[in-house]
């Protein structure tokens, strides 16, 4: 136990030495292909190496470690390696660099299966506004028009976007476990370490532009077309809208104005909007109210108003056959067993339609990620090394 913790400290150390690579200064910012990815792949392929594994950064910028066994019988531990801007050092990371340890921590002893650890270069999104991509790459879902937007970020990073078909799955995968912090207050309410995801909401997001006409601030109110004040009404109206229906999240996160200067009327608003629910029926009525609602509020106004889709990912389920086993695994570890939907999105959801998925949460202090403040606590990543060890040996049993 005192052993385990001490590796806990060590992996807490290492999520914090990949946040130094960092696109600003000050903060922990990492989006797909960003320059600092390419030292965070420096650090983590040595430690992979370290670990018994070979390793390959695939053209889509997935870093993959795979750790021989005795079959082609493969299990795939993931998650991803880049942040939102102003991020905290564990979404994402802290499942990369678990999946790294639990294979150091077999000590060179083979299983019945490989496992490959695959630290995804894009989840969040924040580039091209279009999430998951290093995990689509991986179950070869990535549309024509996707790979034309990407590819000049792919070419610059040194990479060829030409291979991106041989970043797709080429082994017999028996599943794919993802560690994750929970970035939500329920563990820290139940006072439990772990839980297991049953199930992850679907996720809807779009980009919404709101056009009037750019003018002088001397324009008298009333003869404005302004397309700020449009953006500004519709997102109190998402917000109103989100509050009334039961379970429904809606986020708009970022809004860019031009020309943006304190004397000139907004001729443009571009707002991001995000919409959660665990039904996906009650998801998509949502989003058509909201779209509807931005219609009726530019209409009104004299401004026009065009929305493009850039996600519609289905609610996923967690595939039993791996679930009971590693609820199996946190009651052997000593832990509560406590099953709960994630609210947020997570690679695991990519690759659940193709590969057996299960996902472990570990509990988020005060609740708090996407925030410099996201943290964990020791004892919380023991339970989850303990857990995922577990997990392993039960997984070997059942292969042998
Ligand atoms: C991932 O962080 C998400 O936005 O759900
Ligand atoms: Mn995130
Ligand atoms: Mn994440």
């Amino acid at each position: 136990m005192e052993r385990l913790l001490s590796v806990a400290h060590e992996v807490i150390g290492r999520c914090h030495a990949l946040a130094e690579f960092t696109e600003e200064p000050g903060h922990i910012t990492r989006t797909f292909l960003s320059p600092p990815m390419r030292g965070v792949h420096a650090q983590v392929r040595q430690w992979m190496e370290a670990a018994g594994m070979s390793v390959r950064v695939d053209a889509a910028g997935n870093i993959r470690g795979v750790y021989a066994g005795q079959t082609s019988a493969r299990l795939l531990i993931g998650s991803h390696l880049d942040t939102v801007p102003h991020a905290g050092a564990f979404d994402g990371i802290l499942g990369v660099i678990l999946g790294i340890t639990l294979v150091e921590s077999l000590g060179g002893r083979r299983l019945p299966f490989q496992i490959e650890v695959i630290g995804f270069s894009e989840e969040e999104g924040v580039k091209f506004g279009v999430p998951f991509i290093g995990s689509r790459a991986v179950i070869g879902d990535l549309d024509p028009a996707l790979i034309e937007r990407i590819s000049p970020a792919i070419a610059d990073f040194g990479l060829d976007p030409a291979q991106l078909a041989e970043a797709r799955l080429d082994s017999d995968a028996l599943g794919y476990l993802e560690f994750h912090i929970e970035q939500g207050p329920v563990l820290e309410n139940l006072d439990c370490a772990v839980a297991v995801v049953e199930a992850i909401a679907g996720q809807s997001r779009f980009e919404i532009a709101f056009r009037g006409d750019a003018n002088h601030a001397a324009t008298p109110m009333l003869s404005r077309r302004d397309a700020l004040a449009a953006a500004a009404e519709w997102i109190s109206a998402v917000e109103r809208e989100a509050l009334a229906a039961e379970g429904l999240l809606a986020t708009v996160g970022s809004i860019e104005v031009e020309p943006g200067a304190a004397n000139v009327i907004a001729g443009v608003a571009r707002a991001s909007l995000d919409v959660r629910h665990g039904d996906d029926a009650i998801r998509a009525a949502a989003a058509g109210r909201l779209l509807g609602c931005a219609q009726t509020i530019a209409a009104r106004r004299g401004v026009t108003v065009a929305s493009k889709r850039h996600l519609d990912r289905p609610a996923v389920r967690m595939d039993a056959a791996l679930v009971s086993p590693l609820e199996r695994a946190v009651a052997r570890a000593g832990h509560p067993v406590h099953r709960m939907t994630s609210g947020a999105g997570h690679d695991a959801m990519i690759l659940a339609p193709i590969v057996p998925a299960a996902m472990l949460f570990v509990r988020s202090p005060g609740g708090v990620s996407h925030h410099p403040a996201e943290t964990v606590l020791p004892e919380d990543v023991t339970a989850a090394l303990q857990a995922g060890m577990s997990f392993l040996e039960e997984l070997e049993a059942r292969h042998a």
